[in-house]
């Protein structure tokens, strides 16, 4: 969605260079029309489906961001109370919700059957019997599917792969087995469901067929002990391209896979993709502080840092980072870091860029996902501005943090009380 008209550098349509002027850095900024791509693309690969694509909101849970998906019919893969609040703020449709993780709380569980959400996606006998002891009082019957940890492995990012036996996500087959024989132990839960999510930033096919062909087998298993499954969840994980010659699986080919593993299931199919609906849409924009010499390279510093984007920091993940003037430079070779004090505040090491000089403008590429999401304050850092671009024009969907709302909540230690 990066163009040129000229020498003027436009992103969805806007000028980046006067955007940035405008809004200041450090800015994400993300493009509708992008978003608006890759939902239609999905949603035509899924064509003749019973399916529902709900987008996990953790990627990137701006609620302009979610206010696109509730325009498109999407629902929404949760994993907290706090996320539920955002989506119904969005306006995403409670019945199309589904929440996910293995630490739901009792609380949580309360507010979720209060506000009517789809499906809870359960990760252990004992959320089990929760979610059944809180549903009962409250007088109503829970959906719920079993994830099931498939024991595939995922080939991605140790830290980002979910379905190994060894990850706490999910149960395996001999309990989720012991689930449905039981299941009239459970009257205000309706086990109807099947979950499987193996990891994020999938790039290979062969790991999500065979999790697929689990997941495919057991509910065969199933049907044929007498249990109805109303509904498949498929996970998300699909993954994006982050740098050059990283081949991306298409949203046909991922379908294609689900229709054949799951072909003569008439029950609802559900799709949880997040990254790949927004990861590519989005950019951070930033600013170079200062050059300073070094051992091995000179560092580009920068206005962004890792509490912006930790994802360099923690996933040692590449990110193209490109200057949005495009004039003629000859290259130079940088160590990329912010501000922050640690030396993980790193961006890239040993980038080959144009010369940079300070205050130029960077684009720090493929950040729409998991970017502003797992963004924090460390150093004092306010939050950075969020700005949604449409065919020319932008709005500012989440303005820059101030001082006053980053110490929010925060007060001397005036009032003492013994507990
Ligand atoms: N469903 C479940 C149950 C999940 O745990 C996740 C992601 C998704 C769906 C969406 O996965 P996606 O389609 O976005 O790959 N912070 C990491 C990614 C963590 C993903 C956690 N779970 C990163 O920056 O790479």
């Amino acid at each position: 969605m990066t163009s040129r008209a000229g020498s003027v550098p436009l992103f969805d349509g806007v000028d980046i260079a006067a955007l940035a002027s405008r809004v200041g850095t450090p800015t994400y900024a993300y493009s509708a029309s992008t978003i608006r791509a890759r939902i239609d693309e999905l949603l035509s690969a899924l064509t003749g489906l019973n399916a529902l694509v709900c987008y996990a909101a953790k990627a990137n849970s701006n609620v302009a961001v979610l206010q696109l998906m509730a325009e498109h019919e999407l629902g929404a893969d949760i994993v907290s109370a706090g996320e539920l609040w955002r989506c119904l703020q969005a306006g995403i449709r409670p019945g199309r919700i589904v929440f996910s993780g293995v630490g739901k709380t009792a609380e949580e569980m309360r507010e979720a059957l209060a506000a009517g959400i789809g499906r809870f996606n359960l990760e252990s006998r004992d959320e089990l019997e929760t979610l059944q002891a809180v549903a009962a009082s409250m007088n109503t019957v829970a959906r719920a599917a079993v994830r099931i940890n498939p024991d595939v492995d995922a080939r991605t990012h140790a830290k980002i792969s979910t379905g190994r036996a060894e990850n706490k996500f999910g149960v395996g087959l001999d309990e989720a087995r012991d689930w449905f024989d039981h299941a009239a132990g459970f009257p205000n839960v309706r086990l109807d469901g099947l979950h499987a999510h193996i990891g994020s930033q999938l790039l290979e096919l062969a790991p999500i067929r065979q999790a697929l062909q689990r997941v495919a087998a057991f509910w065969h298993e199933l049907r044929d002990a007498g249990h109805a499954i109303a509904s498949i969840d498929v996970g998300g994980g699909l993954g994006v391209r982050y740098r050059e010659g990283e081949r991306p699986i298409a949203a046909v080919g991922y379908v294609a896979a689900i229709r054949e593993a799951l072909a003569g299931f008439d029950g609802r199919l559900v799709l949880e993709p997040g990254r790949w609906l927004v990861a590519e849409a989005g950019v951070l924009l930033t600013r170079v502080i200062r050059i300073k010499p070094g051992a091995n390279h000179p560092f580009l510093v920068l206005d962004a840092a890792m509490n912006d984007l930790l994802r360099p920091s923690l996933y040692e993940a590449w990110h193209d980072i490109e200057p949005v003037d495009a004039q003629p430079r000859p290259l130079e070779t940088y160590d990329v870091v912010g501000p922050v004090c640690e030396t993980g505040d790193t961006f890239a090491r040993a980038r080959t860029l144009p010369r940079c000089n300070a205050g130029d403008l960077l684009m720090i590429h493929t950040t729409g996902a998991y970017g502003a999401s797992m963004a924090s304050t460390y150093n004092s850092r306010p939050l950075a501005a969020e700005v949604l671009l449409d065919s020319g024009r932008y709005a500012e969907v989440r303005r820059r943090q101030t001082w006053q709302e980053m110490i929010a909540g925060e007060q001397a230690a005036r009032h003492w009380h013994t507990t």
